[in-house]
């Protein structure tokens, strides 16, 4: 038990993102959960568990692919067919049922895949190189399929599949798309000097690594429109053998992702890192902070990063996943549940729905 929230604490101001109004400044981070049905149509399943969520100022759902390729984990959700649309919109129904927001971020994994988890296609990235370590599938972990490197001519292909996913997710009724440009999946793979070794226009200095992030962004833009459109990005975490010596990309990236006017920028980083005040000092709009897969996210900590302006909302996972009502029990002062790592990844409504709200 801790104090109950002051009414005014900054966690549960009001804001508007970009086109979207949100009730608190206490997002849900992306959390993926491999639950979809086998061909990626997000299910009933899915909805009860995010409406349980709604409180959340903005839901950030589940890193979903934009295509077939683009999948990396066995049961993660698609925004891509017509059954697609139709699961998400049963999940945008019952979340704005409850009375809460959710966006979808649009993950396509690059080489962090395999082909027993995409249909069988060979992963791309930007790198023929394939990611150390392993990935699991249905028969048990194996090592990163070795990608192709996509060419200069197929980027134009991908950034459209981006667009088409937003506009997808929009129809359907959800109230954007975060691009997933974070954790060492497709767009980093892009931005990282320690895995991009491509000597094309999308390789070498930091404005080429950086473009194909601009142009998925300027793609999604007109496809649904900045206030709907944000992006997540993580400078310099080693997450899925990412090595980045270059972090400048950041700076070179946020300058021009700010000329596009995205509702909002998501970095993963601790908040004292040096780059977040960097690009927290270039990014003209809602700059949401996640403080990282070190230490899980504390309520007065956060609390403190947005009195002291270091960010205007945090994003939380863990919590969440284990606190359907993780707000009230914040505003309260209540005992949380504690996650349980055994039923993150797949499995049905144990560990999933099944968590108490207070
Ligand atoms: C089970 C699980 C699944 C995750 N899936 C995603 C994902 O799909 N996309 C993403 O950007 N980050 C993902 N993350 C990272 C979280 O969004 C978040 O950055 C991380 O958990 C640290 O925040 P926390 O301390 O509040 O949990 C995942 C983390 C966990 C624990």
């Amino acid at each position: 038990m801790s104090s109950p929230l002051r009414a005014d604490s900054p966690l549960l101001a009001p804001a508007r993102v970009g086109d979207v109004p949100v009730a608190n400044r206490v997002w849900m981070a992306p959390l993926t959960r491999n639950r979809a049905d086998a061909d990626g149509t997000p299910n009933d399943l899915q909805a009860t568990y995010y409406a349980q969520r709604a409180g959340a100022g903005l839901i950030v759902a589940e890193g979903s692919q934009p295509s077939a390729v683009g999948q990396g984990y066995p049961n993660t959700p698609g925004v891509y067919t017509d059954a697609h649309r139709a699961g998400w919109a049963r999940i945008a129904e019952a979340v704005h049922g409850a009375g809460g927001r959710i966006v979808v971020q649009l993950m396509h994994a690059g080489r962090i895949s395999h082909t027993d988890n995409n249909g069988g296609v060979t992963p791309v990235s930007s790198t023929a190189t394939p990611a150390a370590g392993q990935i699991f599938t249905a028969t048990g972990p194996q090592d990163h399929a070795t990608p192709r490197p996509l060419t200069a001519e197929e980027v134009p292909g991908v950034v459209r599949e981006y667009a088409d996913a937003a506009r997808l997710a929009v129809d359907a009724g959800l109230d954007g798309v975060e691009l997933h440009a974070a954790n060492g999946y497709l767009l980093h793979q892009f931005l990282a000097d320690g895995v991009n070794d491509r000597t094309d226009g999308y390789g070498g200095t930091a404005e080429n690594r950086a473009r194909i992030v601009v142009e998925t962004a300027r793609a999604t833009v007109e496809a649904i429109g900045a206030g709907r459109t944000g992006i997540r990005i993580s400078p310099g975490h080693p997450f899925n053998d990412i090595s980045e010596t270059d972090l400048s990309v950041y700076e070179t990236l946020v300058a021009q992702l700010a000329e596009l006017d995205l509702a909002y920028l998501h970095v993963i980083a601790e908040a004292d890192d040096p780059i977040v005040a960097k690009l927290r000092a270039i990014w003209p709009n809602t700059f949401v902070l996640n403080t990282g897969f070190g230490a899980e996210s504390d309520r007065d900590g956060l609390e403190r990063l947005l009195a002291d302006g270091v960010a205007d909302a945090v994003a939380v996972g863990r919590p969440f996943l284990a606190n359907p009502d993780l707000v009230a029990r914040w505003r309260a002062g209540a005992e949380l549940n504690e996650p349980d790592q055994a039923t993150f990844y797949g499995g049905g409504a144990e560990g999933y729905t099944d968590y108490p709200a207070l």
